[in-house]
């Protein structure tokens, strides 16, 4: 489905003029059964196919009928033409075929170049969205799987923001729950920090103490968690702690421990083009009481052996537990209160009543989000206003040998050195000379991820993600360079303005256009077919559709890079012109910011 849901855009689609001329087509005929849904144009491959539809194949005609169903259609389509449509054929078993006129291509690839690759005003339609990824727990390394909620959520961000949506990036970090209480009773055990025996103070961390060193600690605690029971008891007296009144024993090092890991999370977020703002569990904790007590008097959250717990599917089905029978709250606790503001605002935490809220996670946490969305509906925070709930999940990122990553020395990859080990991957192959290859590697896996499903999991190899020749950031950024270098050599030193700004620079394109080469014809319906892309990659959220289009775009440049001059040549330059604003606004929205000289 091309609508983007919920989303108005100002922006031309391709695919859906042709479906409204179809449409109107069909107004004439005894086939109102054909909806938008089913008359869908898809790209085809065939030579002088542009566009196939099987709308008539859905109609359920006996098999005799097809073909002359589908050509009274292709006649009524021609008719209403238009100047969009070249030709229309009809294939067995009823298939209908369009191909474009090239001057309307020319026509949209000329508005690339200059108007069609600029933010979007999404006027009165414009939403208030608020975007949760990144994420991670307080006093944990982030790991590979961090990447994916980064790089995604980012992504989603910059391509609601280029709709003309106003929105809202927040890391709803982990700091109350159990992950960073057993980090602090362990760093108390440990030998570099001060342990304090009497209160206020629990003790303080070692000034040098590192992101590193909490990532030890941590793992140690975790250990310690299943063998001693004594531990595990003060774990959770700190986790009680930590959520009610007497934080303040653990003020310092709870504070001492979200400053480290942010920081180290910072330079990371930098390094993947990631923008995000922290705003943790802990800021909803004055909410929990007021939420709780809304949801128990709506008769939704019920006592269960001395737990409060919602019973969204039934009272054999798993539960959500939202308190626990010592007091304590959970992940699913925090997270209630939490959508009580975005959706109904907030005076001191954010005022905004959100539109939408998107979560990024492992799709391991989906039952988590259903029960989410559910108890908000069943609460009736959203019976006044729509808000439009998602949780976008992902698959996992597995080695090479499809087991869990690890990397070379083995244990458990930190993104760290995940990335570390792209730069001097992309050192050693010379992927490219006289490079940054520490930004490099960083593009290349940013890149890489957000190429793949996002609902699948998928094998990580340095091979794949710098791959010269592949649907990569290496091959884009090459091409992106190439074209800066054509623009030098066209006498355009800083942009194609000056050429583009030509009072005739259109319709140089459009006359060039009456007698392409089938290369020059490709790129240019490629290029044309970019917002398409866009609402394809929105629909669902799969950013790998923006990355397959921009490899297309890429591979369609080069072939016609190959095949025509374009030195001294005006409407080839056009050509070029577009192509580079394609490619970076494609590469940009995806978080990749294009070199100059590769
Ligand atoms: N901190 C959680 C984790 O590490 C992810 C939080 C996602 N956001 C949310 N609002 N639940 O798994």
């Amino acid at each position: 489905m091309l609508k983007a849901r919920g989303i108005q855009t100002r922006a031309f689609s391709q695919v859906l003029s042709i479906q409204s001329l179809l449409q109107d087509a069909l107004v004439a005929t005894n086939y109102p059964q054909i909806t938008p849904q089913n008359s869908l144009f898809r790209r085809s491959h065939q030579p002088q196919v542009d566009y196939q539809s099987s709308a008539i194949l859905s109609l359920g005609l006996p098999p005799k009928e097809r073909v002359p169903a589908a050509e009274a259609v292709k006649a009524l389509l021609l008719e209403q033409d238009n100047a969009m449509l070249a030709q229309a054929t009809v294939t067995a078993p009823g298939f209908l075929n369009v191909s474009l006129r090239s001057d309307w291509i020319a026509k949209h690839a000329f508005a690339m170049a200059t108007t069609g690759v600029q933010p979007r005003s999404a006027g009165n339609a414009a939403q208030r969205v608020l975007v949760d990824f990144a994420s991670p727990n307080m006093g944990k390394e982030l790991h590979v799987g961090h990447l994916r909620s980064s790089v995604l959520g980012d992504t989603v961000s910059n391509l609601l923001e280029f709709q003309g949506h106003s929105v809202t990036r927040v890391s709803h970090v982990g700091d109350l729950g159990s992950a960073i209480a057993t980090l602090l009773v362990q760093a108390m055990d440990e030998d570099d920090n001060q342990a304090q025996t009497l209160p206020p103070s629990a003790g303080l961390l070692a000034a040098s103490a590192t992101a590193a060193d909490l990532g030890r600690w941590y793992e140690r605690g975790k250990q310690r968690l299943v063998s001693d029971p004594a531990f595990k008891a003060q774990v959770d007296h700190v986790v009680l702690q930590l959520q009610q009144t007497d934080k303040s024993t653990w003020t310092q090092p709870w504070l001492q421990t979200c400053a480290i890991s942010r920081a180290a999370f910072d330079v990371l977020y930098k390094r993947l083009n990631v923008t995000v703002h922290e705003r943790g569990e802990a800021t909803y904790l004055k909410l929990i009481p007021t939420v709780l007590d809304s949801l128990v008097s709506a008769g939704l959250a019920v006592e269960s052996q001395g737990a409060l717990c919602i019973f969204i599917d039934g009272p054999d089905k798993s539960p959500m537990l939202v308190r626990k029978q010592d007091g304590g709250f959970l992940y699913a606790t925090t997270d209630l209160a939490t959508l009580y503001s975005r959706i109904h605002g907030d005076r001191t935490i954010d005022p905004i009543a959100y539109d939408r809220v998107i979560y990024i996670t492992d799709l391991s946490q989906s039952l988590h989000f259903r029960h989410l969305f559910e108890a908000a509906a069943l609460a009736g925070w959203t019976k006044d206003r729509p808000v439009q709930l998602d949780h976008v999940g992902f698959g996992l990122v597995m080695g090479e040998d499809g087991t869990k990553l690890s990397s070379r020395k083995g244990g458990s990859t930190s993104l760290e050195a995940l990335l570390n080990e792209a730069g001097l991957e992309s050192a050693s192959r010379s992927v490219v000379e006289d490079a940054d290859h520490g930004y490099i590697g960083d593009a290349a896996v940013r890149y890489y991820d957000l190429a793949q499903h996002r609902e699948r999991n998928y094998k990580f190899s340095y091979n794949s993600v710098l791959n010269l020749k592949g649907n990569t950031a290496v091959y884009l950024m090459y091409a992106s360079a190439r074209l800066q270098g054509i623009r030098r050599k066209a006498g355009r030193e800083d942009s194609w303005a000056s050429l583009l700004s030509q009072p005739n620079a259109a319709d140089v394109l459009l006359e060039a256009s009456g007698d392409w080469h089938p290369t020059e014809r490709a790129l240019a319906l490629v290029l044309s077919q970019f917002e398409d892309a866009l609402l394809e990659t929105q629909a669902g959220w799969h950013p790998h559709l923006l990355c397959d289009y921009l490899f297309r775009v890429t591979t369609s440049f080069h072939a016609f890079y190959e095949a025509c001059r374009v030195q001294n040549h005006a409407p080839r330059l056009v050509l070029c012109a577009a192509t580079d604003a394609v490619l970076r606004r494609g590469l940009a929205l995806l978080g990749i910011s294009a070199i100059d000289r590769m």
